[in-house]
């Protein structure tokens, strides 16, 4: 079988990393979680106490940052690497979950986020999910998915995860950065959040994850 790129995009806690994940290894295919790129981009904002509005100071911190994958056996997955550091636990915060969608918006960081996505999949057979894949980064994509789920299950299922990881949140604040994140996801000017036009839509309200990774394996299979 030729090994394809299959790009899906979607709302935030939708399950798209999940799924995506779980297609990648039921494949064989690399799996790429381009959020969390963004995600470690504003730790380190954060960190330097680098202004999101200081054009400058961000240009030259993105010219000393290093985003890399690297694969843990333990959890079977690739996590991503700061500067050579596991930063995967600590983006994953709300506080991040707050930010980051301000400094996805930045010209400049998205560029230099894209550029490494594309070369990650220069070789095709990968999983990338996030916000722009099937429309900025792999427009050729062979397999594109739109995923989408009622904002207050996508808040329930998010507080459950965060109350795994022992961090406690009230549903109404986690509703809300939901709500705040599709807002500047899909009204920012650079690669806003939209469905492709050769997209298909899944919509996860009332689909487990088990049922959402047949759902997309069986999309490829007939893609291929
Ligand atoms: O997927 P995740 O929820 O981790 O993404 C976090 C944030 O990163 C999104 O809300 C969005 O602002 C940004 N993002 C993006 N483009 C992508 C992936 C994520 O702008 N391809």
């Amino acid at each position: 079988n030729p090994r394809i790129i299959i790009a899906i995009d979607g709302h935030s806690g939708c399950g798209k990393s999940t799924t995506a994940k779980k297609v990648a290894s039921h494949l064989g295919y690399i799996y790429v979680d381009t959020g969390a790129m963004y995600r470690a981009v504003t730790l380190y904002f954060l960190r330097n106490h680098i202004s999101f509005t200081d054009l400058p100071a961000i240009d030259e911190a993105l010219a000393t940052i290093s985003i890399s994958f690297q694969f843990n056996p333990e959890t079977n997955g690739n996590e991503i690497h700061l500067n050579g550091v596991n930063v995967e636990n600590e983006i994953r915060k709300l506080e991040i979950a707050n930010a980051v969608p301000v400094v996805s918006a930045i010209p400049a960081v998205r560029r230099m986020m894209v550029a490494i996505q594309q070369k990650l999949g220069r070789n095709r057979g990968i999983v990338m999910d996030g916000r722009d894949i099937g429309t900025k980064v792999f427009p050729e994509a062979e397999l594109k998915i739109f995923m989408t789920a009622d904002a207050l299950i996508r808040a329930e299922r998010r507080q459950l995860e965060l109350q795994q990881k022992g961090e406690v949140v009230a549903l109404a604040e986690i509703l809300e950065n939901i709500r705040k994140r599709d807002h500047l996801d899909t009204t920012r000017a650079e690669s806003p959040l939209r469905q492709a036009s050769d997209a298909e839509l899944l919509d996860t309200s009332f689909m487990t994850i088990d049922e959402q990774v047949r759902w997309v394996v069986r999309a490829c299979e007939n893609r291929i």
